[in-house]
């Protein structure tokens, strides 16, 4: 697999690996598409809101340990705000791209980072937890790569349709019968929209 020296480098180096004390947030995810985890935590400002110190530690392959690092490098000294808008193309872009099969790494990355900071939002009562409909599905199925390029399937117009009634989510998926990403699609879409607890039943269709 080609990885760019950036991501090399941060591999090997990373930045602000470790675990703060008496962190204002903090926040663990798990990759559906692959199992590995990353845990970040946070230092904010209660005044200016902006992040004084980030820290992670990543349970994972190569890339997770790259993107972690350079996430945290790209939050630091950013407002809760503007750390949000950081996405995860821009987190690929800045280790000078990943290839497309470990593009979601940089999603864990950025989820995990957003996670973080909904925490502190949370705590501070500056959020409320989200209510449940299917943009929030949408929003899930903005995370699942596919592989064969590196995009998330929402953006490659993938995705046809998007229900949820009565407990039964319902995701309709255009993808060739020979598409040899097709299980692993349907897999990591399952596995995604089953951590809502407002899910009981997924049915995709393709
Ligand atoms: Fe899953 Fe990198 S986080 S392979």
């Amino acid at each position: 697999m080609q990885y760019s020296q950036k991501v090399l480098d941060h591999f090997m180096h990373p930045h602000n690996v470790g675990k703060l004390e008496n962190p204002d947030a903090e926040a663990t995810e798990g990759s559906p598409a692959c199992g590995d985890q990353v845990s970040i935590f946070m230092k904010v400002d209660e005044n200016t809101h902006k992040i004084q110190d980030v820290k992670f530690l990543s349970y994972g392959c190569a890339s997770n340990i790259a993107t972690a690092s350079i996430i945290t490098d790209m939050a630091k000294g950013k407002t809760i705000e503007e750390a949000k808008k950081i996405t995860w193309k821009e987190a690929a872009e800045e280790l000078d791209g990943l290839p497309p099969v470990k593009m979601h790494c940089s999603v864990l990355a950025v989820d995990t980072l957003r996670k973080a900071i909904k925490d502190y939002e949370i705590k501070h009562g500056l959020a409320e937890e989200d209510k449940f409909s299917t943009d929030k599905i949408i929003e899930e199925l903005k995370k699942v790569i596919y592989p064969n390029v590196g995009e998330d399937i929402v953006s490659l117009k993938m995705v046809k349709y998007v229900g949820f009634k009565d407990g039964t989510a319902i995701v309709d998926v255009e993808i060739p019968k020979f598409d040899k990403y097709r299980d692993n699609v349907a897999e990591e879409i399952r596995e995604h929209l089953e951590k809502f607890k407002e899910i009981k039943d997924i049915k995709i269709t393709m």
